[in-house]
């Protein structure tokens, strides 16, 4: 590979057989994000926590990719799960921290509790997935980490305002890594609007109607701007990439 240096990874380079962790990777926009960089060539490796059987049927349409199961919660299991990449692929050139958990309250009734249950996994488990990361990607020529935000952590949501702040902060967490893992190590995050599924209520519809492109997005369209950052150089780093049809341009 080439040195920190050199212009790497240029657009158009490829991801064909580099070793790329996606954590949620079991099920919904994180299954979507794996299918796609299996296509790509890349090998896949699925972290999951309690979906075994979805993450084993995407990893199986993955081409056989590799399985790690850690509750994210936990700093051990994180620190235990890259211990286990490392030992088992021998490398890691992508990291994509896709794992996250949203929920709804009146910031006036909500506990200590309900704020930590969203911030222990949205942006403590980032933080340290993207340190323990870093760890082996700086020992190698380079590596590449994408953060998944939201469009909450732009916008702010009044009945999210925990989940808002902890995307916010994925936000100014990636910009402040980009600079600490210069220059081997770039960190982006992809910001998806409504990417909805069988369960979206009124308000996602709501937001859907007031979405520009006049309709949710897709899986597919979020793990396009994830190859994206994936794939380009060095000089593309603390980059936040909204794929929300426009919406937070309204
Ligand atoms: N869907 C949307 O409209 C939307 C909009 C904006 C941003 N996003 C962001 O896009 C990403 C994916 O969204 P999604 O809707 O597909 O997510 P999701 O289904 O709600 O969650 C993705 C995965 O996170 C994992 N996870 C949750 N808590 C965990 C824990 N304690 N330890 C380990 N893994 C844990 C779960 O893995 P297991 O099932 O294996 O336990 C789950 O399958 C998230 O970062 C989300 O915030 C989504």
């Amino acid at each position: 590979m080439a040195s920190p240096q050199s212009e790497s990874s240029l657009p158009g380079a490829t991801l064909k057989g580099k070793i790329v962790l996606v954590t949620g990777g079991a099920k919904r926009i994180g299954r979507g994000i794996a299918l796609r960089l299996a296509q790509e060539g890349a090998r896949v490796a699925i972290h999951y926590n309690r979906s075994e059987a979805e993450a084993r049927r995407t990893a199986e349409e993955c081409g056989g990719a590799e399985l790690f199961r850690a509750n994210l919660e936990s700093v051990p299991e994180i620190q235990q799960m890259f211990a286990d990449v490392e030992q088992r692929l021998g490398r890691l050139d992508g990291l994509v921290n896709n794992a996250a958990r949203f929920t709804r309250f009146d910031p006036l009734a909500i506990t200590e509790k309900d704020w930590d249950f969203i911030h222990s996994v949205n942006l403590k488990a980032v933080f340290f997935c993207c340190q323990q990361a870093a760890r082996i990607m700086q020992k190698q020529d380079e590596g590449r980490i994408v953060n998944i935000s939201s469009l909450g952590g732009i916008r702010p949501w009044a009945e999210h305002a925990h989940y808002c702040a902890s995307k916010a902060g994925v936000i100014h967490l990636t910009r402040a890594l980009a600079k600490a893992f210069a220059p081997r190590t770039t960190v982006n995050s992809v910001a998806p609007g409504v990417i909805p599924f069988d369960d979206i209520d009124e308000r996602g519809k709501r937001m859907i109607e007031n979405t520009p492109a006049g309709r949710g997005g897709t899986p597919a369209e979020v793990a396009d701007a994830v190859v994206f950052f994936l794939k380009s150089s060095n000089f593309v780093t603390g980059q936040i990439l909204a794929v929300d049809g426009g919406l937070s341009q309204r």
